[in-house]
């Protein structure tokens, strides 16, 4: 049955001009609508923005432990609901069981790390030039921060964001994915249940253009101090320019082109396991999916044959079912996407990994498909040998099913390649050379680098982030997001009594800098 969704603003259904109602299908049966999704405009979104900053001063005003604690009420209740959280996000995006539960611990993980940045939230004690001074740092919330999302991965990703934010004392507004709209409000109502204020974290559906115009409606009141943004690197731009003009930094998690150099001395069953399940996982759709392999001449024919093996026997179809490698695609959006990629094959291409290219359907059968190709929007997988740096399947994120081989022959040449793109988010490297290993990381121009694992698969952790055309330089996760949702307040505190003047009132002691040893 389709749930009834709307934006809930501080504490109450949204109730400004609706700017439309959308579906948000199972994109494994489209059939069944998952939830109707009643959008909000520019200004409700505004408005949202206006009723977090309001509620800002009370929600930093509670102590940071008390906060801390809360987030820990959060991963206990998301961690009661972690099957029920992850049959939705099955049912609505079509990612199999066991990833979504995987995507459902992540939100549990970054909890578990962030309960105890309440009782730290540390600041510094710093010596002064001057007697009977002091100097202090203290790490102060940046306000109100807007948060939107995408919908591949529609909790964990939201709670990179939205934990950190809360437990340092900002307020929130979640634009989730439309698509991902029922997935959205289960976490939302999760969240809510561990007894946060009316307007600390609210909940806005609304599409691209009403997100942007409310994004720079609240710039322009000054009720929004911060952006983060998880999506293409189209729109990262334009969110980073809007951004820039009200000079604030945005927090950019964008596409990636992801590359994985296979070395001649890789364990090649190894590497072909990482692409497997980096290249076609989440059907694709990771930011972190899998772009192209970049494979020494001397075992390309070798890993190209265990890699089309793999990927022709493994089970796509209904996520729901069994353990298939991937589902659908997302949304009609991406499979319309998907496809305008599969036009950028050329002849000069070899294809590989199944029976056709594009939808499976049962006039395109795919042997061992689980459940109704039909009912869904379910894709061939797709390896496409012999790309070239010029070749847009080279160059370019094609956010699906589809992974590019090419060949090396010198190292340097492998690293060239890796960089070529210009994205910068994760890469990979199968080697037992630490000089390789050693070389790779200083010279690939990504923020993760893998050894001997795929390009997919952060723990939540760790840093997480591109550079490029992958991001800004923003990192999530662990204790570098801290610098997203706070800023440094410096503070001097001279009881001396007198005025002491840094710099000029400095007593310094006679140094004799030509003093040598005798030989
Ligand atoms: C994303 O695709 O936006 O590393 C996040 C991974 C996941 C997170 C991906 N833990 O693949």
């Amino acid at each position: 049955m389709a749930r009834s969704i709307v934006s809930i603003i501080n504490g109450r259904p949204a109730d400004g001009p609706a700017a439309g109602v959308v579906d948000s299908p199972n994109p494994s049966r489209l059939a069944d609508v998952v939830a109707e999704v009643t959008l909000a405009d520019a200004g409700t979104f505004a408005g949202a923005c206006a009723a977090a900053k309001q509620a800002q001063p009370l929600w930093a005003g509670i102590p940071a432990p008390a906060r801390g604690r809360t987030v820990a009420a959060i991963g206990r209740i998301v961690e009661a609901n972690k099957e029920a959280l992850a049959r939705l996000v099955t049912r609505e995006l079509g990612k199999p069981y066991p990833e979504a539960l995987g995507e459902v611990q992540e939100i549990i993980d970054t909890c578990d790390f962030f309960l105890g940045e309440g009782r730290r939230l540390y600041g510094q004690t710093v010596p002064s030039e001057m007697p009977d001074k002091q100097l202090f740092t203290f790490r102060v919330p940046v306000g109100t921060a807007a948060v939107v999302t995408a919908g591949n991965f529609p909790v964990a990703v939201p709670s990179w964001y939205v934990i950190p934010a809360l437990v340092t004392g900002n307020t929130v507004v979640w634009k989730p994915a439309e698509y991902a709209a029922a997935s959205a409000m289960a976490l939302f109502e999760l969240i809510q249940a561990a007894g946060l204020p009316d307007g600390v974290l609210n909940i806005v559906f609304a599409d691209g253009p009403a997100t942007f115009g409310g994004l720079e409606q609240a710039l322009q009141a000054g009720t929004l101090d911060k952006i983060g943004f998880t999506g293409s690197t189209a729109v990262g731009a334009r969110i980073g320019e809007l951004a820039g003009r009200h000079l604030q930094s945005p927090c950019l998690e964008l596409g990636g082109k992801n590359p994985m150099v296979v070395t001649p001395d890789a364990d090649i069953e190894l590497a072909v396991e990482g692409a497997l399940f980096s290249g076609f996982g989440t059907a694709g759709q990771r930011c972190t999916s899998l772009g192209t392999v970049i494979v020494h001449e001397s075992v390309h024919d070798e890993f190209l044959a265990q890699f089309a093996a793999a990927v022709s026997s493994a089970a796509v179809g209904d996520p729901a079912q069994q353990d298939v490698l991937y589902g659908p695609m997302l949304d009609q959006k991406f499979a319309d996407r998907f496809e305008e990629y599969l036009g950028w094959i050329q002849p000069h291409h070899k294809i590989l990994g199944s029976s056709a290219v594009g939808r499976i359907s049962g006039a395109s059968p795919r042997a061992g498909f689980v459940g109704d190709p039909d009912a869904g929007l379910f894709y061939h997988p797709t390896i496409a040998d012999g790309v070239q740096p010029d070749d847009n399947l080279f160059r370019q994120e094609t956010f699906g099913p589809i992974v590019g081989v090419a060949t090396y022959t010198s190292f340097a040449d492998a690293i060239a390649l890796a960089n070529a793109p210009g994205y910068g988010l994760s890469a990979s490297i199968y080697t037992s050379n630490p000089r390789e290993v050693f070389g790779f990381r200083g010279g690939i121009s990504a923020g993760m680098v893998s050894v001997n694992n795929s390009t997919s698969g952060a723990e939540a952790h760790l840093p997480f982030g591109g550079n490029g055309k992958s991001g800004n330089g923003s990192r999530q996760s662990g204790m570098w997001v801290l610098d997203q949702f706070t800023r440094w307040q410096a503070m001097n505190w001279d009881y001396s009594g007198r005025l002491q003047k840094a710099q000029m009132d400095v007593t310094e002691l006679t140094a004799d800098l030509d003093f040598r040893l005798e030989d």
